[in-house]
């Protein structure tokens, strides 16, 4: 089972969102188990201190790194072999790929930053990863690491059923996911496809093929050059730029 533990100095932040929808539902399934931790329990003053000024000046504060290397060290599994992840701006940005690679882990530790960030030697020593969330910059690592644990949980086997399968979301396959459509059959004038009426898997599979192939050609065309294409997708693509001419 995959145990995600979350280091943070705001552990009830955690409580409300872990309750609800797939991760929730994963957590009452026994088949993720996620821990938040307290920052303050592994401090040793009358203060609970976790932040400091930092050395040479400047604005904020720096979280010192003893507390967080007690916290690690404490949580740190040498069987099942924990990945630290530090939540930071500066980090790799997460994407489909890493999801995939740490829902095989058994024991990931997600280090939430606050203040200015984390003293640089405690990341030397004891972080295995940085890992963003995006290119802009967040108060607190506790909402990266809730996207972290969301995205990384539904990708865990057995957490989303069959009919709620993340093979066919965007990026598992390379490519953005086709546009969806549920009842009424039309709405506000606009009528829903007519070939998800038709009954015929075959044509709907195609048709929806190639609304991944459209859409990601519009909007991500950078994913067209790694995702795994056939000789009917690259037709597809080649007519739909010749008509943009
Ligand atoms: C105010 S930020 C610190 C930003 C840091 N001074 C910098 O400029 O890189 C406080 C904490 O929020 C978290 N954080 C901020 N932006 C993030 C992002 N894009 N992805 C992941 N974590 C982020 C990190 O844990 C960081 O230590």
């Amino acid at each position: 089972m995959l145990t995600i533990d979350i280091i943070s100095i705001f552990p009830d932040y955690f409580s409300s969102p872990l309750k609800h929808g797939v991760v929730g539902k994963a957590i009452d399934a026994g088949l993720i188990r996620i821990r938040p931790v307290n920052l303050r329990d592994f401090t040793h003053d009358r203060h609970n201190t976790t932040d400091d000024r930092p050395y040479g000046g400047g604005a904020g504060m720096v979280m010192t790194p003893e507390p967080l290397a007690r916290a690690i060290s404490a949580l740190r599994n040498e069987d099942s072999q924990s990945v630290v992840i530090l939540l930071s701006p500066r980090g790799k940005t997460l994407s489909h790929e890493m999801a995939r690679e740490l829902s095989m882990f058994q024991h990931l530790i997600l280090v939430c930053g606050r203040y200015e960030g984390v003293d640089e030697r405690v990341i030397e020593k004891m972080v295995d990863e940085e890992l963003s969330i995006g290119d802009y910059v967040l108060s607190g690592g506790e909402p990266a690491a809730l996207v972290v644990v969301d995205a990384v949980s539904r990708l865990v086997p057995g957490v989303l059923g069959c009919d709620d399968s993340a093979g066919s979301d965007s990026f598992a396959n390379g490519l953005l996911e086709h546009p969806h459509y549920t009842r009424p059959r039309t709405f506000m004038g606009m009528p829903v496809p007519e070939v998800l009426l038709s009954g015929n898997h075959r044509e709907i599979a195609r048709w929806r093929r190639q609304q991944c192939l459209r859409l990601t050609l519009e909007r991500r065309p950078d994913l067209l050059e790694k995702a795994d294409l056939n000789q009917d997708d690259l037709e597809f693509l080649q007519g739909l730029m010749n008509e943009d001419g």
